[in-house]
């Protein structure tokens, strides 16, 4: 969707968009999004600026998070519109002088792309120039295996992410896609998922009489158990 004030060249894309294709450099070397992430997921995300502090407590945590992220099958790639230097001097400065919770020598080993120019930024519509004309917000796309994007979150400047929520949008989305099925509010694995109505109320209606394992609320809201080891079974990389 382009922006239709002639002052600025930003993009939305939205969710069942491809992602946006681009090369960068990073911490990691050279990369190219999402093409090189062909068969796994992976989170894209930004942050305002190297060297503040809601950016380092939320560094430090996807760092301490990886592993999780990684038993999903799922990659991170951050971005700021900081430069290379400027991004190696903090991640060196997080793991020899930040110690906060639990967390202390913190090493970030996924990549984190300098965009100094805001080419990506504005590829992915992390510049909402009412927050910051200068910055990118913090944005996070979810995009699958085969480059769709499949969850977009936005925070402002002041508000760090939940990464438990960020986990669980994964796992939700990997069970939605193994089971043909839907995650109703708060969902969590071991929860009841919901069954996609059928096409007509008596089409329900038959199903609800022959399909015991599922409970029925009203025709257009049924669930079923899925067990967490059932979900892990399928959505944990082997
Ligand atoms: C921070 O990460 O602390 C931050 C960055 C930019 C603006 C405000 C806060």
């Amino acid at each position: 969707m382009e922006d239709t004030n002639p002052t600025q060249t930003t993009s939305m894309p939205r969710i069942g968009d491809k992602a946006p294709e681009f090369k960068a450099v990073t911490t990691q070397g050279e990369i190219h999004f999402p093409n090189q992430y062909a068969g796994s997921w992976a989170i894209l995300f930004s942050h305002p600026a190297d060297f503040t502090p809601v950016c380092t407590s939320e560094f430090m945590t996807f760092a301490k998070l990886e592993p999780e992220f990684e038993k999903l099958n799922t990659k991170l790639v951050g971005l700021s519109v900081d430069g290379l230097f400027s991004h190696i001097a903090w991640l060196r400065t997080i793991n020899e002088k930040i110690e906060y919770r639990d967390m202390k020598n913190m090493e970030v080993k996924f990549p984190l792309i300098e965009d100094i120019t805001m080419e990506v930024a504005k590829k992915y519509g992390m510049i909402q120039p009412g927050e910051s004309q200068t910055k990118a917000v913090r944005a996070v796309f979810v995009v699958d295996p085969i480059g769709i994007i499949r969850t977009i979150i936005y925070y402002p400047l002041s508000l760090g992410r939940n990464f438990d929520e960020l986990l669980r949008v994964v796992q939700a989305l990997q069970t939605a896609d193994a089971f043909s099925v839907a995650t109703p509010a708060d969902w969590r694995p071991g929860d009841d998922v919901i069954v996609p109505p059928a096409g007509s109320c008596g089409a329900a209606r038959d199903r609800m009489e022959s399909q015991k394992d599922m409970k029925c609320y009203d025709w257009f809201f049924c669930v079923r158990k899925i067990s967490k080891e059932q979900v892990f079974e399928k959505i944990l990389k082997k």
